[in-house]
């Protein structure tokens, strides 16, 4: 026997069943949110990400290096950092532009000239192996210490083909105090050829 389905009075006083509908946001979600991102928009300028790098940490490889290996320097590692851009890795430099340092005898004289060389730099007319140069070579003296100098120029003197003596941290210190009141680079031959 089948029934009509219908309500009945009693189903009819019933609420209608309770259902799940958009429910609003919680207030403190949304400070919390708007917070969040106020803090990060916030955030971006306070890192002043268009700042001048220039102004930050102007370390350079070898300042950790030295840093790191507590003072011992490594003249082959500096060499790769701070010369071999230019007198190239072999030590040969660029014909006309860059001299080498191999068979140089600037860097196989005095212990002292070379010191000085790399202390205070060279611009101007400079004699290399019988070949003219005009270029400017950066001086090392505030970049590098007593030792790192001694390191390069010690590793500079016994490779490329060169067989000249170490140099110490000692007389790198001496060139150093002897022309401390130097400002400017050396004027090539004019000046370096006293010092030889
Ligand atoms: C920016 C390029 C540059 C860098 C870096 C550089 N030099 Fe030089 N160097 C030159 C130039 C150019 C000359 C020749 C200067 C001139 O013509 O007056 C020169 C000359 C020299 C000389 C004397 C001439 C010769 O060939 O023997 C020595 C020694 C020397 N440099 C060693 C070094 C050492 C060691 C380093 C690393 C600590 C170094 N240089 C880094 C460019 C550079």
């Amino acid at each position: 026997m089948i029934q009509d389905i219908k309500q009945t009075a009693a189903q009819m006083r019933e609420h209608p069943d309770p259902h799940e509908s958009g429910t609003p946001v919680p207030r403190k979600v949304i400070v919390i949110v708007s917070l969040a991102l106020l803090w990060a928009v916030g955030y971006i300028f306070m890192a002043r990400p268009n700042a001048d790098p220039a102004l930050g940490d102007n370390r350079t490889k070898t300042d950790l290096m030295a840093q790191a290996g507590g003072g011992t320097a490594d003249g082959a590692q500096i060499f790769g950092a701070q010369c071999a851009a230019c007198h190239q890795a072999t030590g040969a430099g660029l014909p006309g532009v860059f001299p080498p340092l191999a068979g140089s005898e600037w860097v196989t004289g005095k212990d002292t000239l070379a010191a000085n060389i790399l202390l205070h730099g060279i611009s101007g007319k400079l004699t290399v192996k019988g070949t003219s140069y005009n270029g400017a070579m950066p001086a090392f003296g505030e970049k590098l210490d007593d030792a790192q100098i001694a390191a390069v120029l010690s590793y500079v003197r016994s490779n490329f083909g060169n067989s000249a003596g170490k140099i110490d941290a000692a007389a790198v210190k001496t060139a150093r105090e002897a022309s401390k009141d130097r400002k400017t680079p050396w004027n090539g031959d004019d000046e370096l050829d006293k010092l030889k």
